[in-house]
């Protein structure tokens, strides 16, 4: 009996709960589905391809601090990955930049050369790094080409400039590569440090008609610490293409060394990659 005038008491409430329940089910979907278009939005403005909506509205530039800028500036960026953070940034340099780089650094090549680990010699590092380069600071190019770099890469990292070595230009051929290694330099590995490479930045100066991609094995997901292979080519590939950019970094947030951060350089399969190379330290201290 007990049971019976129970399901009596819930039958007569029956039809003000469904009605209840109809009307929060109304609202949910309501605000749900407002919310849900609101993100798509969001999305869609930051989608290069809709940079209209962005357009849209006009920015004043604000009053500027002792050292700002008194202009809004643009860099397109894509996000590549968060393991490790890269971040690729189409157009960085002009074609005309690219080539006048190219030119200063060809009459300077010299073999590519590596830091050294304690076990390591010349002899049994050969072949890590094939590519030939050259060091040259912002200020020996005459042309400032190098100095706007210099400063759009500060701009775009918002690390000073001081904290920059020099700009190292590597030309790779065919076959020429640059196996998977580290920036960083751990010092379990190469004694302490005065400072550590935080970031890398890369400016393609020239299209690769075949391989050449800049590869990150672990940026794809795999597991670091898994047995791979230092020679292959594999996982996150970036392909080097005349005036983009290519910004990852090589220390967490906290400072300590991203194991994701291993990369290396594909072999060149068909045409030559050109490439300027700039290591951000941590401290404008760095040897
Ligand atoms: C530093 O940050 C990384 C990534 O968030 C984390 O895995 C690591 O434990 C941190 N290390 C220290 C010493 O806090």
């Amino acid at each position: 009996m007990k049971s019976r005038g129970k399901i009596g008491g819930w039958s007569s409430l029956a039809l003000p709960a469904v009605f209840i329940i109809c009307i929060f089910v109304f609202f949910l979907g309501f605000f749900g589905s407002s919310i849900l278009s609101q993100q798509v939005e969001t999305e869609v403005s930051l989608h290069p391809r809709s940079s209209r909506l962005l357009n849209e509205k006009v920015y004043e530039p604000l009053p500027r601090g002792h050292s700002g800028d008194d202009f809004l500036t643009t860099i397109p960026f894509q996000v590549l990955s968060w393991t490790p953070r890269a971040v690729y940034f189409p157009g960085f340099a002009t074609s005309k930049q690219c080539e006048s780089i190219i030119a200063m650094a060809r009459v300077q090549l010299s073999p590519s050369t590596l830091a050294l680990r304690e076990q390591d010699t010349a002899e049994n590092t050969k072949g890590i790094r094939t590519s030939s380069g050259m060091f040259v600071t912002a200020n020996e190019d005459k042309t400032g080409i190098l100095d706007f770099i210099e400063k759009k890469i500060e701009r775009a990292t918002m690390i000073p400039r001081s904290h920059g070595e020099a700009f190292n230009v590597l030309r790779y051929d065919i076959g020429q590569r640059y196996l998977s290694h580290y920036d960083t330099f751990n010092p379990a590995h190469y004694g302490p440090q005065k400072s550590q490479r935080m970031a890398s930045f890369l400016l393609y100066l020239s299209d690769v008609e075949e391989g050449g991609e800049t590869m990150f094995p672990f940026g794809n997901g795999e597991s670091v610490g898994a047995t791979y292979d230092y020679e292959k080519c594999n996982g996150l590939k970036v392909k080097p293409r005349k005036g983009d950019g290519l910004l990852f970094y090589s220390l967490y947030p906290n400072g300590t060394i991203d194991p994701t951060a291993l990369h290396g350089g594909c072999p060149v399969i068909k045409g030559q990659k050109w490439v300027a190379t700039k290591w951000i330290r941590n401290e404008v201290e760095f040897y």
